[in-house]
């Protein structure tokens, strides 16, 4: 295990007047033995970090350290990290043994200490009657189970996940992110995990980087980053649904944003005058759409609360202690 730090991290894709910056200097410290998880957008460099942490991609300025080495110019297979990715990547005429066995043959791991360590792995992810088995009679499921068990046996000092849920159905993916917890808290081993999903993120993570166009909009724990976001950008992507985001109503200054969660409004005789357009009933909780002047504000409310209608004019109030406010030039938070 290992700490793992990104140093003024930099990455241009390209070359001359034609390269184009997609990483602009990130910073940050991940403890040894810390589940670190990275999320944004689709395109807003997350792969890219991981790639160049696993040495498939070139660290353009900057550093990147595993422990005290850093690994700028380390080849790949001597940085001691491990890999899964979404498609798993399996070779599918070798048996599931075979897959997560490979890569200590290749380091010419002694055949017994092979075995132990595959067999350790495949009872520790409930995959021992599968070993036999090619990847293409396995579930997607257990396939990726599989893929984490190649990683596992490896014993790296830093595991690395990009998007492993992503392929996926919910119910299967909320189980195995169950599992993933497991292992961490039973391996220890340092891991980044990439994906775009911020539920993911916030059940996954002991703490969690926010990217925001290949830039670290924040780094901290997920109370943090759902209490106090550092920018609108972090205040819109953690939380669904989103932070509402005004600039123009009642009581708010020329120059910020007042941010207010949905679940941080509530219904009552004080605050705004608020249209409702639609009421949806998810279960246990209903979801008010309204209009604040010109700007849009969701309301959650209890399913045991009244619904108002569609059309009625009802008023809102916010939690005064649950108020965000954020520089509308910079959209940094402002206290
Ligand atoms: N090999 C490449 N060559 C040029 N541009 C790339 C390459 N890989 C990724 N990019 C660009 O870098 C940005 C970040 O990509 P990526 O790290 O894959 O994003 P994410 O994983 O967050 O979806 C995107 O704009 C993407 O188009
Ligand atoms: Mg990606």
């Amino acid at each position: 295990m290992a700490a793992l730090s990104f140093r003024n991290v930099i990455k241009r894709y390209g070359k001359g007047p034609k390269a184009n910056q997609v990483i602009h200097g990130v910073s940050a410290e991940i403890k040894d033995g810390e589940f670190v998880v990275i999320v944004g957008p689709s395109g807003c460099g997350k792969s890219t970090l991981l790639r160049m942490v696993a040495g498939l991609e070139e660290i353009s300025a900057g550093e990147i350290a595993i422990g005290a080495r850093v690994v700028n110019d380390v080849e790949p297979a001597r940085r001691d990290i491990a890999m899964v990715f979404q498609n798993y990547a399996l070779y599918p005429h070798m048996s599931n043994f075979d897959n997560m066995a490979y890569g200590l043959r290749i380091q010419g791991v002694p055949k017994d200490e092979i075995k132990a360590r595959v067999d350790k792995a495949a009872k520790i992810l409930e995959l021992g009657h599968l070993l036999e088995r090619k990847p293409r009679e396995l579930s997607g499921g257990q396939r990726q189970r599989v893929a984490m068990g190649r990683a596992i046996v490896r014993q790296p000092q830093v595991f690395l996940f990009d998007e492993p849920l992503s392929n996926l159905d919910a119910k299967l993916r909320a189980q195995t992110r169950l599992e993933i917890q497991k292992l961490h808290r039973e391996l220890g081993i340092t891991s980044l995990f990439v994906t775009h999903d911020q539920v993911e993120a916030m059940t996954l993570a002991q703490r969690i980087i926010v990217m925001n166009a290949g830039v670290m909009d924040q780094f901290g724990t997920p109370e943090e980053v759902y209490n106090r976001p550092a920018t609108t950008f972090v205040a819109s992507f953690i939380g669904s649904p989103p932070m509402n985001l005004l600039k123009d109503a009642p009581g708010v200054r020329a120059g910020k944003i007042l941010g207010i969660r949905p679940e941080h409004l509530v219904l009552d005789d004080e605050g705004w005058s608020v249209n409702v357009e639609q009421v949806e009933l998810l279960g246990a909780e209903r979801l008010v759409y309204g209009r604040v002047g010109d700007e849009q504000l969701i309301v959650r409310i209890d399913e045991s609360q009244r619904s108002p209608a569609v059309g009625e004019t009802v008023r809102v109030g916010a939690r005064p202690d649950r108020l965000h406010w954020f520089d509308a030039g910079s959209g940094k938070r402002v206290e």
